[in-house]
């Protein structure tokens, strides 16, 4: 490595520590290096481009992903990750996010893992590990104290030392431990510093004290200043534009700001990264069985939904006893499958809820009614009504969509330059079905004109010129129009997009619409009207692309609009309802006890409606269980305000964070930590503690083979104020049939009875509990164990 290192004069070494665009690094072919091409993201591997002509598998979300307690499945995922980085020509992945669950008010929070360190800390590991497989680097992000959206880019987050090492940088060590390539430093500070000039903990703590050999790359746009991040311990600044190194790194190095030696060990992690992925000598080799992307997608979000309530075994639902299902909920047909922002991917298909449930009941009459929408912006033209849904790319390059949404970062569809790019065209050909009143819509930014047969109905732009690139993405404006139209009779509806000069790399375009149809009291009528006449009624409810996403926070924990209202109108009529909840994170559920069944199913990935269809028939058991507590009143949430005072947000909480603040407060959640209901039921027979290990035996009581997650909590005999009273110490999942008896193991490490002072891990020594449970606040058999110092 250091020979070709000293092959490379100051400029070229330089140019490898930065974007050449939006997502990769320059090759230099002399050296035998190839471009080294990372993308987005956590749930699915977007590319380059988010054309919807290369479309990408997606995965439930990450909180889903946590919800499987299962680091093997993870694993499966990641290698099925890894896959996709290669058909697509990605060398690292950015992903996987292990900020922690600290408030349901982040906006990504669907995004990252757990409140708890540890089940983070293994799923993500599982991750890096199932990707890296392949041949294929990771990311793990943000590095650290991104737990929240408000202010991100410069935001100054006060952690103390102890909660750092304990809670937030844990996930971070577990997976470096693990192996992983790489890492991505914070948009925020902490206690002080930026993260991608933070030396303490990006040099010190990560490189020389975990002994990490990867490369730290900074979040998009987040170093700004030359040479404190150089001294800092990052590695590569990304993208391109607004890049804070290049020529002005060069000059540093020139005027003996910062030593050509840390530009060196810059680059041969730069280059260690490359030979890893294959970028620098020989391409990964290996044998790599195919993964069925739809068939791990279907898996992993049917391990991942949670039953949290099942009144007298009203799931599953036997197929033959119905003849009548009511499917209820605009999501129940237009399913949100991921959240917004760089997690976004294109998937090649999307299985609603209604089609899937509708596809495992031949013979049965399954009928729908929206209900509710709690949609903000209009839906994307699509359907039997639209034929021809046709882009135009300034002429230069065209193709056809299955609904009229366009969406990309980087590369355009086509691989145009974008300076050639001033603009697109939507066009399509509407033939209603229904006579009245159409509602069209346009989104996106630059201006546009819409016209629907011979009417011009819009001209004109969402936003003020000048709008910063970030907003525009992440705060999308949408103007509506309504046209009076004849069923049956066509017409050409075309929205074109005049696209401001060097901004065609990024598009985010919409031409919604809506037909005639009834207000929303109406709609809840008509939905409670045939939930009276069902069987059973499924309801799915669910947040939107406004509630949950990259670059801004929520505002409340309620489901937007009449869901709620919906529910219990709905429950009121057939006491056999069944809700089904879409949201990527804690919602709250205010007639949850009203009603026959919960099924929470996250972000559920493309699959979405087909692995819906099996749990609820039974065909597969709900395997998921609660990563994070959910609360039943917003304001018993121990973390509520993310809003900066003065740039700053305090920790204040240390090491109290998800269940450890419920307990310390003595608060009820809804749900706890842990829970979540299968289709059998389990006997915990024994647990015993030997040489570090908890061996757990249970048995399967129930009429049908089963999954269960075995979690193992430990207890400090004797409670004090500095300590949690309670943590996740490890979990095992095993699966049984009926009568019969597995045994678990479940390792204790040194770590599980530190803490973090002076500067070390000290064990405190003393008596424990170690618990064995199914869920926090269900624990099933307790031995006692005293720690030695
Ligand atoms: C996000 C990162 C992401 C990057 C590239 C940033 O805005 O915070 O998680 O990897 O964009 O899309």
């Amino acid at each position: 490595m250091d020979e070709l290192i000293s092959e490379l004069s100051l400029e070229e070494k330089v140019s490898l520590l930065g974007g050449q665009d939006f997502w990769s690094l320059p090759e230099i072919a002399r050296i035998g290096l190839r471009s080294l091409v990372m993308s987005d993201g956590p749930v699915g591997v977007r590319g380059t481009g988010w054309a919807p002509e290369d479309p990408s598998v997606a995965l439930p979300s990450p909180t889903a992903l946590a919800a499987t307690w299962d680091p093997e499945l993870v694993e499966r995922a990641g290698r099925l990750l890894g896959q996709e980085s290669r058909r697509k020509g990605v060398h690292l992945l950015l992903a996987p996010t292990v900020n922690l669950h600290r408030t349901p008010l982040n906006g990504r929070h669907f995004e990252c893992f757990s409140e708890d360190p540890l089940l983070t800390g293994e799923i993500a590991a599982a991750f890096v590990t199932g990707v890296q497989s392949l041949g294929v680097g990771t990311t793990v992000k943000h590095l650290v104290g991104n737990d929240f959206e408000t202010e991100r880019m410069t935001v100054d987050v006060r952690i103390s030392e102890r909660a750092l090492r304990e809670v937030y940088l844990p996930p971070f060590e577990r997976v470096v431990r693990a192996g992983g390539w790489g890492v991505m430093s914070a948009y925020n500070g902490v206690n002080g510093s930026p993260m991608s000039s933070h030396a303490e903990l990006q040099q010190r703590v990560l490189k020389d004290e975990w002994g990490f050999d990867g490369i730290v790359v900074s979040d998009w746009r987040a170093a700004r200043d030359t040479v404190g991040a150089a001294l800092g311990g990052l590695d590569i600044a990304m993208p391109a534009m607004q890049n804070p190194w290049g020529e002005a790194l060069v000059e540093a190095v020139r005027a003996g700001l910062v030593p050509e030696e840390e530009i060196d060990a810059k680059v041969r992690r730069v280059l260690r990264l490359a030979a890893r992925v294959g970028a620098l000598g020989p391409p990964p080799s290996g044998e790599w069985p195919e993964l069925d992307g739809s068939a791990v997608a279907h898996e992993v979000a049917a391990r991942s939904f949670v039953l949290v309530r099942n009144e007298d075994f009203t799931l599953p639902l036997e197929p033959a006893a119905l003849t009548r299902v009511a499917v209820i909920g605009a999501l129940a047909l237009d399913a949100r499958v991921l959240g917004g922002g760089s997690a976004t991917v294109t998937p090649p298909h999307v299985i609603s809820p209604l089609e899937g449930i509708g596809r495992s009941l031949s013979g049965v009459d399954v009928a729908y009614a929206t209900g509710a929408d709690p949609r903000p912006f209009l839906p994307p033209a699509r359907g039997p009504e639209w034929t021809g849904l046709r882009v135009d790319l300034a002429g230069k390059y065209d193709f056809a969509v299955g609904e009229a949404a366009l969406r990309w970062i980087g590369d355009l569809p086509g691989r145009l330059d974008p300076a050639d790019v001033d603009g697109l065209t939507i066009a399509g050909t509407f033939t209603p079905a229904v006579d009245g009143e159409h509602v069209f819509a346009v989104s996106g930014f630059g201006t546009f004109v819409l016209t629907v047969g011979e009417r011009e109905v819009y001209r004109g732009a969402l936003h003020a010129e000048g709008t910063e690139r970030g907003e525009l993405l992440l705060s999308p404006r949408e103007h509506r129009a309504a046209v009076t139209l004849a069923a049956g009779v066509p017409v050409e509806v075309i929205l074109t997009q005049i696209i401001p000069a060097g901004m065609a790399h990024t598009v985010s375009t919409t031409l919604g619409h809506r037909p005639p149809g009834p207000d929303a009291a109406e709609m809840i009528t008509e939905a409670a009207a045939l939930a009276a006449g069902s069987d059973v009624a499924i309801v799915v409810v669910g947040t939107t692309e406004q509630v949950e996403s990259e670059g801004f926070d929520r505002t409340s924990l309620a489901l937007p609009g009449t869901q709620d209202e919906l529910v219990r109108r709905v429950a009121a009529a057939n006491p056999r309802t069944v809700v089904v909840v879409n949201a990527g994170a804690p919602v709250l559920l205010p007639w949850a006890d009203d009603v026959a069944a919960v099924v929470l199913t996250w972000f559920p990935g493309q699959e979405a409606g087909a692995a819906l269809a099996d749990v609820l028939l039974g065909v597969l058991e709900p395997g998921g269980r609660l990563p994070t507590t959910w609360p039943r009143r917003a304001e018993d949430c121990p973390v509520l305000d993310v809003t900066p005072q003065g740039g700053v947000v305090s920790y204040d909480e240390g090491v109290f964070v998800g269940y450890r603040a419920w307990q310390r407060a003595s608060r009820e959640p809804h749900y706890a930590f842990g829970h979540g209901l299968g289709y059998t039921t389990w006997s915990y027979e024994a647990l015993r503690v030997v040489d570090g290990t908890a061996e757990i035996t249970v048995t399967n009581t129930g009429a049908r083979e089963g999954r269960e997650v075995i979690q193992v909590y430990v207890r400090p005999a004797a409670p004090d104020d500095e300590r949690p009273a309670e943590w996740l110490a490890g979990f095992a999942t095993v699966t049984a049939h009926p009568d019969e008896s597995v045994t678990a193991r479940v390792d204790l490490p040194e770590r599980t009875f530190q803490t973090w002072a002076d500067g070390g891990w000290h064990t405190v020594a003393g008596d424990y509990e170690i618990v064995a449970a199914h869920a926090l606040d269900d624990p099933r058999l307790v031995v006692s164990l005293t720690v030695g110092a």
